[in-house]
Formats: C-alpha cells, structure tokens, sequence
C-alpha cells in the first residue's frame, strides 16, 4: 500500500481521479463488495442470507456493532431503538411550514437536519455517550418522519408510532393506517419491506455514505451529516434510481416497445439510459437484485396483484442480457430494477421510494460515521484539485473593461 498522504508531502504530487473510481478513501470492516463475483457481506455475513434469516433491527445492530447480538443484545437494542421513536411535539409545526406538494425527500433532507435544532443534547460527537444517543435517535426517528413526510403530502393527519410493533409493521402503520380506523398489518407486506430494508441498509463508500463520512470528518453533528448523505441520495444516478426505474418501466409501458428502449440506450447521441442496469462496482449481477425479484415475485403473488410492469421488467431484463452491448459493459440488473414494483405493489407512491432508501441506508450511514471516528487516522477529507482556470491577472476597473 502506498502512503499516497507522505508521497504528496514529499513530492508535492497527488492522484488525478475523477469519480473516485480507483481511490479508497477509508479503511473499513463493515460491509465487503467483491464486484467481479457479485457478492456483497455485511460484517462476513451474505445479503442473501441476512435478507433470508435476520430482520432490520438484529441486521442494524450487525452493522454497527460487529457480531450478531444474544437474545439479551438483542432485546436491549430494540428497547432503546422503540424508546426513542417519537419526534418532538414541534417538530409537526416546522413540518407544516413545507409546501402540499413538496417532495418527501425534499423534506427529509430539510427534516433530517433540523433535529439537530430539537436533540442538541446528543451532538457532542468527541462524547461518547452522546454519540450512541443520537445513533439510537437517527434509527428511531427515520421511519417516523418518513411516515410524516407522507402523510403530510397526503393530506393526512400524523400517526403516532406505536411501539409493541416490529419496526417495519410499525412504519407500515404510520403510513397507511387512518385515525380512529382499524389497521390490519398485511405481514407478507412487512416481511418484504423489511427485506428491503436490510438489502439498502449499507453498501461500503458509494457517493451518499462518501457524503456523510466527509462531511463528518470537519466534526459536524450527527444529524448534519445524515441530511448530507439524504441530499446525495436523492439523485437519479444513485437513490433515485428505482423511481427513475418503475417511471422508465411505466413509459415503455409493454413488452413490444422494448427494443425501441434497448436501442436508444446504446445509442450514444441519446442520454436515456436504461434505469435500474449498470454498477460502479458490480460487474456481475447486483447479488441484491437477486433477492429483490424473488422478493417481488412473493408479494405480487401473496397480495394477488397483476402488475404488467412485473413482465416488461423480466422481458427487458431477458432482452439486455442477450445483447452484446450489454453483456460486452457487463451491465446488469442493479437493486433499483425490481424495487420500484414491490414498493409500488406495497401501496407507496413513486415519490415515496428514495425516501425509503434513505430510512435503511440511515443505519449504513451512521455505522460508517461512528467507525470513521473511531479511526485513529481520521482527518478532515479535503480531495485536492488540478487547477485549469486563468493565470494569475491584474485586477480591471469596470470603467476599464
Ligand atoms: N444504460 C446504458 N448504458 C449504460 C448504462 C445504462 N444504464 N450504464 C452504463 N452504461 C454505459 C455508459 O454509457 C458507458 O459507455 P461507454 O463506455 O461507451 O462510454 C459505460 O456503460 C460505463 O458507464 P459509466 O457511466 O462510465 O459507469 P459508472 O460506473 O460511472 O456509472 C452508474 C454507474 C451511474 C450506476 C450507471 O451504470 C448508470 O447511470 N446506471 C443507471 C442509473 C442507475 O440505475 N443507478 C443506480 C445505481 S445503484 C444505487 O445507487 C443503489
């Protein structure tokens, strides 16, 4: 390994790489990518087999934790996620200051970062104590202001979380349940969303924990950090590409104008792409897009749904793979290609689906921040430049110009 940070004392040189795409910028234990395989571990442990056995709660612990908990880890962890899962009575009011029509990540990232105006009793980041606090609050507190953030949008009145739930069920009652009507959990709906959850919660130094990680190396609170990372998320190239995907889906519409999109794809001339394929690292198939179809497969079935979507995403899925321009980019399904069905066929809206990316990656999120301060190498990240501006030039009167 060369010590790139000596080189550049040294010599006054550095690294020119745009995009990162050959650049680690960290040493991590949490989550391992080995992108020619196809296969993604979460502290050692498979996606598949996480997504398969475990649920959100022991998998957060996992990730920020190292191991997998006892029973008694266990039951402490999720006792101290629940006792912090409502927001504070205010926080509605600075809520109600956002337009109807406003996008619920627009409001997440605004949401997300004023908690540190509500909890600044846990933003001491250099206290321990303080740190795991606002840990347990972040988790706490994402799916119910994701479940406000919807409700707001719809027009609704805010439930409030009820914690005898499991995590999921409970998100899942914030949204869709009405006051002073019976909600019935659907489990077959929470078992899927929690699957979800665990195949978005990390996914090593992609660009929004990247965002949170140097925006935590200056020292800024918690709460700062993860509304970075919610803004990084936010775009089509990353998080919003399942709501790009199902919209892409949606306007191909049926399995004949396939082709049509498969060609404008590969044509250079045209920047559409095909939403939901190719990976900076996988150059296999996304080991989480795996799961995702089956999971999507389970749920049409079990809620009895016919989603047409379903069959123009396997039949494009199919067509791709068989073309050489595909196969030659190896590019594949990644998670967004089937995500956007399943949330859909769950009863969210497409606005909705970054939202509850960026709920799961909060765990993957704060995990990478905790381990960056406790790195004993850790330095404000300051990437340097190569300069192509103007040479240095006198100063011009406006009178002069
Ligand atoms: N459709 C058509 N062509 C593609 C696609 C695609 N989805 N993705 C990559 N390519 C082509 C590029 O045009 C490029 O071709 P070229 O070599 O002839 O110029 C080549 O494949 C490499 O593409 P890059 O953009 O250089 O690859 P990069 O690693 O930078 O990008 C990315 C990865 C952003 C995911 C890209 O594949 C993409 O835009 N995909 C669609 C958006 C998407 O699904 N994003 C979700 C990512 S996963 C997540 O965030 C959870």
């Amino acid at each position: 390994v060369i010590d790139i940070r000596s080189l550049a004392k040294q010599t006054g040189k550095f690294t020119f790489d745009p995009g990162f795409t050959s650049t680690a910028s960290c040493e991590s234990k949490i989550t391992y990518i080995d992108g020619e395989e196809g296969t993604l571990l979460y502290r050692g442990y498979p996606i598949d087999e996480l997504a398969e056995n475990s649920d959100f709660i022991e998998t957060a612990y996992l990730l920020l934790h190292g191991d997998l908990p006892s029973g008694e880890q266990l039951d402490v962890f999720r006792g101290n996620i629940t006792y912090h899962t409502m927001v504070h009575e205010h926080f509605k009011n600075f809520l109600n200051g956002f337009r109807r029509d406003a996008h619920p990540m627009a409001v997440m990232c605004g949401a997300v970062g004023a908690l540190s105006a509500f909890y600044h009793d846990s933003t001491d980041i250099h206290n321990p104590e303080h740190r795991i606090i606002s840990t347990h609050r972040m988790i706490a507190k994402m799916p119910t202001i994701a479940a406000m953030a919807y409700k707001y949008i719809m027009g609704q009145p805010f439930i409030h979380p009820r914690n005898d739930l499991h995590y999921t069920e409970n998100f899942l009652r914030m949204c869709f349940a009405v006051p002073a009507e019976e909600y019935e959990i659907n489990k077959v709906a929470a078992s899927a969303l929690d699957k979800i959850f665990i195949l978005h919660m990390d996914h090593e130094q992609n660009a929004s924990t990247s965002t949170v990680r140097l925006a935590g190396s200056s020292g800024a609170n918690p709460f700062a950090c993860i509304a970075a990372g919610i803004a990084c998320l936010w775009g089509p190239a990353h998080g919003g590409a399942n709501e790009a995907a199902l919209r892409m889906l949606m306007e191909i519409g049926t399995v004949d104008k396939i082709p049509e999109y498969i060609r404008r794809a590969k044509d250079k001339d045209d920047p559409f792409r095909l939403m939901g394929f190719g990976h900076r690292v996988y150059k296999n198939f996304d080991p989480r897009a795996k799961v995702m179809k089956k999971a999507t497969h389970e749920v049409l079935e079990a809620l009895d749904i016919k989603d047409p979507m379903f069959a123009v995403a396997k039949e494009l899925e199919r067509i791709a793979l068989e073309d050489e321009y595909f196969v030659e980019k190896k590019l594949y399904p990644n998670i967004d290609f089937y995500s956007g069905i399943t949330l859909r066929a769950l009863g969210f809206p497409t606005d909705m689906f970054t939202a509850l990316f960026a709920l799961a990656r909060t765990v993957g999120w704060i995990a990478q921040w905790q381990e960056m301060l406790e790195d004993p190498n850790q330095k404000i990240g300051r990437p340097r430049q190569i300069y192509t501006g103007a040479d240095r030039r006198d100063y011009v009167p406006i009178n002069a110009r």
